[in-house]
């Protein structure tokens, strides 16, 4: 059977786990970008990504590999490897082979820690990263609640759940908006700015929320895409929210996303009750999504009418990730 989507994993910083989720000397296996990972702390607490496979004889290094000090050794016969890639040790062998001896002999990723997350940068060549994860100040303040987490693996690629926040008509026949946002656009590199304004379904004291259409609230949501798979929701007026979002190709037709809340800890109880109606609209929301991009196809030259927002925008936008 052919591929449902033929587009190359497109470049980028792309969240693989929780900061919290990896402990110091703890090893996991990950499978992201189309290959298979380790992701290990080291004993000085420095996260890294190395491609899965031990050079010497194939074994996989985040099933039974340990952490000793700097270094993950492998569970096979014990060779150890640094976060470079670089082979440290050999405990048997009386020198280095010389293909081994000050070389990089397994693949490794850039790691940074940010926004209580732990991000990998992908390049299909290898190159250097060449623009940073944006840091939302609200994720290490002291005055945001600690992080709501939701996750979901899709039958998708990174382009389309994207393409989500630009196909404006879709709000209202698959998440029941009383009408289509009115989104304002900015383009700036890597970066890209959706400003809506819009009347949302009223949410009541107890939280739930009015799909009739019949009450309404008025919202601003400004709607940030760092690179591929970065995204910052901040709504705001009637209540504050901070969301991101991650987007993390697992190969090239599904993706591993992750949406991490937090809300302001100080706020009225009627607001609390408020934010969390919204934020379980939003996860609700992404599960009214899930089946139409798991069964949909992607049209290279669809057909578009005048409301269907900057759709042809954001596919030219997204270009600039993919080297083919
Ligand atoms: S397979 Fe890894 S040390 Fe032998
Ligand atoms: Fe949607």
């Amino acid at each position: 059977m052919s591929k449902r989507y033929d587009k190359p994993i497109p470049f980028g910083w792309y969240a693989i786990e929780y900061c919290e989720q990896l402990k110091v000397g703890e090893v996991k296996p990950l499978s992201y970008f189309g290959k298979e990972l380790v992701l290990f702390r080291s004993e000085t607490g420095e996260a890294a990504l190395l491609d899965a496979y031990c050079p010497h004889l194939g074994a996989h290094l985040g099933h039974g590999g340990i952490v000793q000090g700097e270094s993950i050794s492998c569970p096979f016969h014990a060779w150890k490897f640094d976060g470079n890639g670089m082979c440290t040790n050999i405990p048997y062998a009386k020198r280095m082979p010389p293909k081994v001896d000050g070389k990089q002999v397994v693949g490794n990723y850039p790691v940074v820690e940010r926004n209580q997350m732990i991000w990998a940068w992908y390049h299909p060549q290898g190159d250097e990263p060449s623009f940073e994860v944006e840091v939302v100040e609200e994720l290490q303040s002291e005055q945001w609640t600690a992080i709501d987490t939701f996750d979901w693996k899709i039958n998708t690629i990174t382009q389309e759940t994207g393409e989500n926040a630009a196909d404006i008509a879709h709000f209202v026949t698959v998440h029941s908006a009383v009408e289509m946002p009115n989104g304002k656009v900015t383009l700036e590199g890597h970066r890209r700015c959706t400003l809506m304004d819009s009347e949302s379904a009223a949410i009541d004291e107890q939280g739930t929320v009015d799909r009739s259409g019949d009450t309404t609230d008025s919202v601003r949501l400004e709607s940030w895409n760092i690179g591929p798979g970065q995204t910052i929701q901040r709504f705001s007026r009637m209540f504050d929210i901070i969301m991101l979002g991650t987007i993390t190709p697992i190969d090239d037709q599904s993706i591993h996303l992750r949406f991490i809340f937090t809300l302001p800890k100080e706020q009225s109880e009627m607001n609390k009750l408020f934010t969390h109606g919204v934020r379980d609209e939003i996860v609700h929301q992404v599960e009214q999504d899930i089946p139409i991009w798991e069964n949909k196809v992607y049209l290279e030259s669809p057909i578009l009418c005048d409301g269907d927002g900057p759709i042809a925008k954001y596919r030219k936008w997204f270009q600039q990730f993919y080297v083919s």
